[in-house]
């Protein structure tokens, strides 16, 4: 009886309201564990799954919200071995009734489909109401934990593309070679921003742009969802890590953030709103705390910004080991039924335990002391069961063997390789050393640490999580140095070793072969790493690399220097004295090509910065940064001051969006339809010629950038709000246009993300043009979109134009 009435309690009171943090309903007191009827939260899903929540008990529901690793089920209890141990995996699924388990290893397909197979046939065997598991899978850069897969540029690299079609490609060749396997839930895309060059998973990031990540990161979620050449499966995807990850104040991963409300919202927030509006499935939450709070127990973050403002009706998963975390590092809970408590009370609906059971036994109590309702399971566990759902799961549980020809396709491959063409940036080409003409070269010199190795070109993420051992790639992906023998098939393309069998230096070899070559090619790198592997003290390029070289370039030849690694190593010390300097990220396995090509100008490098190249160890900085002077105007302190401090412009190496060609191009008449934008309907076209005016073919993205010339807080210097990239042919001009939008491109969210569009004075910049144009205000219009998806209504604030300047005018370039 007393269950019936709080039932009917809760009914009339709204669901969030009932879960807030300290409020324990009273009356729920007595929970059945045996069948139970839906609560209203389940209102929201659709028949089958209302119907499956009417007839599970607690601890089925518990299980759909538990994910274990592969170790607890497999023969060996190490995560690389995908054989089955089919006792382990009965156990947990008709005790503990596990609806997901997640991870292994790059095996092959065959491989995958046996052990898939084996997994669901024993849930659906041992489920009550056979319910099939749901499998999750890091799959980062294509198919990257299956055998024989087209192995992508990483994410750093797209950014630098430009181009969201790369990320679409991308995403329909993980599903492609992966989805008839059983890995129907994709850990990916990493939607977190590249602010902090430290950062270990730097790599994993499009870049440090929230336009760039939104658009790079919808055009994966759109496909790697939507795909229909995999049918009958579906495949949900995570948007990871939400919010604000990949930007700890030390770079260390899963450390502290220091971010405004107001930043998070305008900076951290778009990437996953965009993947929300794309219809986005599933986000992994955050490891680490913004402004010393865990987000994992973050009420705000995981509910009134999720779900409220940002409207997500997805899974939140934990990420690793998460909810223990909050008492064994982070010690905001007591004991891991606190932390259990915690993490749901904020919006947690899946646990990645995900080595042990506890997570099942905890939330089995706090349901039984009332601490946690029915209602609040009913929702986390109807959002798993929605999912599987809306996946197709029920009908198509079991994997496939009849396609797995797809799996090594050469067409994917291929295109991962045309991914990597554009998605390198030459950063440095002093008298025009590249291309370095095949005719013209006869002995090239490679040396460094990436030149024979293809885990250096792949990164972490690619067949293991830390990459494997050199001997594990397969031999068919081009390495720098095979790939330059076939570039220049007339020279003798050579490579020594920077070290001997003891470790120490062979420099003066390496002058010496330097000495008798044409050019010498410097593959310098990291080996692959991620997450807390991969923390770093210091960005400087490593000193022996640094001593390479500076032996090669000793020899007075032409040096080109490729920076290949998941972060840009700081280069100030030697690239002064350096011909040429590609930035090559991590482009993956057509990565050996794509740089050949570029060296021998068979392909014309179209990538450009997706963040910031630091010049310092010590100075970190985004393009975005906030208005600032950088220099101290000394004259009015008279004499005696001599200019102190960094003596180079800004903080910078190369810009963002900066990214040299083997052509040229030109901007010019940049106009627009109007100076005056009147009222958030009103619309401004920009219009720019952009010209080829070099002698060859290339590709350019032509970036437009808006200033905020006056905010009512600090605005950033610039802000990218388009990006076009198109293909030119030699001599070939195209007008492109930008049309302006003020609720979306002019406003800015304050900390709640409400849109505060200001009048005022915009400079728009494309290129070598800009030109100036005013928001003059206006009542929003009625149901006018807020730019980020929050709701409220923009806030005009009607600020005087600055003085002197009363009527619109477009000028020349500042
Ligand atoms: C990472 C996630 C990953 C998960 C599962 C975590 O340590 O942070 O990005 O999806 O492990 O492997």
């Amino acid at each position: 009886m007393r269950l019936v009435a709080s039932r009917t309690a809760l009914l009339a009171l709204p669901l969030l309201a009932a879960c807030q943090r300290g409020a324990v309903p009273a009356t729920v007191t007595i929970i059945p564990t045996a069948t139970t009827v839906a609560t209203p939260a389940a209102s929201g899903f659709g028949p089958r799954v209302q119907q499956l929540l009417a007839h599970m008990t607690l601890e089925e529901k518990i299980g759909q919200m538990t994910q274990l690793n592969i170790s607890v089920i497999n023969t060996t209890g190490v995560q690389k071995d995908v054989v089955l141990d089919s006792a382990k995996a009965t156990a947990l699924v008709r005790n503990f009734h596990i609806g997901s388990f997640l991870n292994g290893e790059a095996v092959p397909a065959a491989q995958w489909v046996r052990y898939s197979a084996a997994l669901q046939r024993i849930a659906l065997r041992e489920s009550r109401l056979r319910i099939p598991i749901i499998y999750g899978i890091d799959h980062m850069h294509g198919a990257s934990y299956v055998a024989g897969t087209a192995i992508f540029p990483h994410n750093i690299n797209l950014g630098a593309s430009f181009n969201p079609e790369l990320a679409r490609q991308t995403a329909r060749a993980t599903v492609l070679e992966s989805a008839d396997l059983g890995h129907h839930w994709v850990f990916a895309p990493v939607l977190d921003l590249g602010v902090n060059a430290y950062w270990p998973r730097f790599y994993e990031t499009y870049g440090e742009d929230p336009l760039v990540a939104s658009r790079m990161g919808a055009a994966f979620v759109r496909e790697l969802q939507n795909n229909k050449e995999i049918a009958p499966y579906k495949v949900a995807g995570s948007g990871k890590h939400f919010l604000g990850y990949s930007d700890p104040r030390n770079g260390w991963d899963r450390t502290n953030a220091l971010i405004p409300d107001q930043r998070l919202q305008e900076f951290f927030r778009p990437s996953f709103q965009a993947a929300i509006d794309a219809g986005l499935k599933s986000i992994m939450i955050n490891s680490g705390e913004i402004n010393g709070e865990p987000v994992h127990a973050s009420r705000a973050i995981l509910t009134d910004l999720l779900r409220d403002q940002m409207g997500f009706k997805g899974v939140a998963v934990t990420d690793w080991e998460d909810i223990i975390r909050l008492v064994r590092i982070q010690k905001v809970a007591a004991n891991e039924k606190e932390a259990t408590w915690m993490a749901i009370d904020a919006g947690v609906d899946m646990a990645m335990t995900p080595y042990t059971t506890t997570f099942c036994q905890y939330v089995k109590e706090l349901v039984q002391e009332g601490r946690l309702t029915q209602a609040r399971i009913d929702l986390s566990a109807g959002r798993v069961l929605q999912m599987k759902d809306e996946i197709g799961l029920f009908e198509n549980p079991m994997p496939r063997a009849d396609r797995l020809s797809r799996i090594g396709d050469p067409a994917l491959r291929a295109q991962a390789t045309a991914a990597a063409r554009e998605s390198v940036v030459l950063l440095k080409n002093d008298k025009n050393t590249l291309p370095l003409a095949p005719a013209r070269v006869k002995r090239l010199l490679v040396v460094g640490p990436s030149a024979e190795s293809r885990a250096n070109l792949s990164g972490g993420w690619t067949l293991a999580w830390q990459g494997r051992p050199e001997a594990a790639y397969p031999k068919d992906v081009p390495t720098l140095v095979e790939a330059l023998r076939k570039e220049f098939p007339g020279a003798k393309v050579e490579t020594l070793p920077y070290r001997d069998a003891k470790g120490k230096m062979q420099l003066a070899s390496i002058s010496a072969a330097a000495r008798q070559a044409d050019a010498v090619v410097l593959a310098l790198g990291e080996r692959p790493y991620t997450e807390g592997l991969g923390n770093s003290s210091d960005l400087t390029l490593p000193d022996d690399q640094q001593q390479l070289t500076r032996a090669a370039q000793a020899s007075g030849k032409p040096t080109v220097l490729l920076m290949i690694g998941g972060r840009p190593g700081i280069i100030r010390s030697v690239a002064d004295a350096t011909t040429a300097i590609i930035w090559a990220g991590l482009p993956g396995y057509g990565g050996g090509t794509a740089l050949a090509e570029i060296i021998s100008g068979k392909t014309n490098p179209s990538g450009k910065l997706p963040f910031t190249y630091p010049q310092f160890a010590g100075h970190i900085s985004n393009y975005h940064h906030d208005n600032n002077k950088n220099s101290l105007d000394l004259s009015d302190f008279g004499a005696g001051f001599e200019q102190r401090g960094a003596k180079y412009k800004s903080s910078m190496l190369t810009e963002f969006g900066e990214g040299l060609s083997y052509t040229t191009y030109a901007y010019s008449g940049l106009t627009l339809s109007d100076t005056v934008l009147t009222g958030t309907a009103a619309r401004l076209r920009a219009t720019v010629r952009v010209a080829n005016t070099g002698a060859r073919a290339g590709q350019e993205a032509v970036l437009w950038f808006l200033t905020d010339e006056v905010g009512r807080i600090t605005r950033p210097v610039r802000l990218l709000k388009h990006f076009e990239k198109q293909a030119y042919t030699a001599g070939q001009s195209r007008e492109l246009t930008f049309d302006i939008n003020p609720l979306t491109d002019l406003s800015y969210p304050d900390g709640l993300g409400r849109p505060q569009l200001e009048a005022g004075w915009f400079t728009l910049r494309v290129g070598s043009q800009s030109a100036r144009f005013r928001y003059v205000g206006g009542a929003v219009a009625p149901g006018a979109a807020a730019p980020t998806g929050a709701t409220g209504n923009a806030t005009p604030t009607n600020r005087t134009p600055r003085p002197g300047t009363t009527s619109a005018e477009a000028s020349p370039p500042k």
